[in-house]
């Protein structure tokens, strides 16, 4: 096989070229001229992604067609997928890794251009909040990190995770047709089982946001008889709540390319008008009873909502307002 050429296209513009005209065909001197490359090295591209499970139907005179592609994550497709703005990310795709949140950190301490993304197929050591495991097997699900340098002050990014997760919300809502719920402070519900949790961790030097990580956890295909012991009550998948399974590769290109807006419209501050609207549409406990655990201290009271700061509010049988700026809600039995 002839070495690779240093000007071959990456892999995902042949990709695109071929979703754009997916029912059709795409010859090979187009896809050489539209890439500026020869069709030797169209050709090389081709095999690289043959051997990543993708399949070309090839017709003389006529040309290419998509006629197969992995459903396992797949950077070169999710790449292909994403919309303009997000052309360029990079996208660090792992078959295997202890945390996509620690390779991160770690990535970014290597002083590596951001934003970028981590995704992993398996995490071996998925963490959630508060220290918890967060269950990570190769099973259709999605586990990925942001990296972001924000610049701007802790007090400034209070709101982060929040904002962060109505945008995942109004996207899950607007890709799959169904309407999840935001548990504050971070969990992704379906009819009261988990489907996804987010993880937000800062490195801050003096006054500043060194830089960030954003990382989500969502149960996109995974059946539902594959949930160890009792996350069978708890978790759900949304392919499990829609009844089929989603297309894991454009989904999250979807999501990427939501983050990344919600991302810029945070570090302009031109998000609170729409982040009140979203706040209302996925809320799930406001005016409903729950009860807070604070370290060990449990504080029974009805959600009131959010303060301005990102923080919870409930008020309790004596008309007290509380607020937490941490802790595990649960929902109680309505009286
Ligand atoms: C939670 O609900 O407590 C948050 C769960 C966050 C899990 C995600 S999976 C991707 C990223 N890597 C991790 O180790 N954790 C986050």
């Amino acid at each position: 096989m002839p070495s690779a050429s240093p000007n071959s296209p990456p892999e995902w513009v042949i990709l695109r070229e071929l979703l754009e005209n997916e029912s059709g065909f795409v010859s090979g001197s187009r896809l050489a001229a539209k890439l500026g490359v020869s069709r030797v090295a169209v050709w090389q591209q081709m095999e690289k992604l043959r051997a990543q499970g993708f399949a070309f139907k090839a017709v003389r005179s006529r040309g290419y067609q998509l006629a197969g592609r992995p459903t396992t994550l797949n950077a070169a497709l999710i790449a292909a997928h994403l919309a303009s703005r997000a052309r360029g990310l990079q996208i660090v795709c792992l078959n295997e890794v202890d945390s996509t949140n620690d390779e991160a950190a770690r990535l970014l301490a290597t002083g590596r251009t951001a934003p970028f993304v981590v995704l992993a197929r398996r995490q071996t050591r998925g963490r959630g909040r508060l220290g918890r495991v967060w269950h990570s097997p190769d099973n259709g699900n999605l586990y990925i990190s942001f990296a972001f340098r924000p610049r701007l002050t802790p007090e400034r990014m209070q709101m982060f995770t929040l904002w962060m997760g109505v945008n995942v919300c109004e996207l899950v809502a607007n890709f799959c047709g169904a309407q999840p719920g935001l548990k504050w402070p971070n969990d992704l519900l379906f009819d009261g089982r988990k489907a996804g949790g987010m993880l937000t961790e800062a490195r801050i030097d003096a006054d500043q946001i060194r830089d960030l990580v954003f990382g989500l956890g969502l149960n996109v295909n995974s059946p539902a008889n594959a949930w160890p012991g009792d996350l069978a009550r708890r978790a759900i998948s949304l392919s499990e709540h829609v009844g089929t399974p989603l297309d894991l590769n454009r989904f999250t290109a979807a999501l990427i390319g939501r983050v990344l807006l919600a991302y810029e419209r945070f570090i302009d501050g031109d998000y609170l008008t729409v982040f009140a609207e979203l706040w209302q549409r996925y809320d799930v406990l406001r005016g409903k009873p729950i009860a807070v655990l604070e370290g060990s201290e449990r504080h029974a009271g009805t959600a009131l909502g959010i303060g301005e700061e990102g923080s919870l509010l409930i008020r309790d049988e004596r008309g007290r307002t509380h607020r937490f700026r941490a802790g595990e809600v649960t929902l109680e039995k309505e009286k």
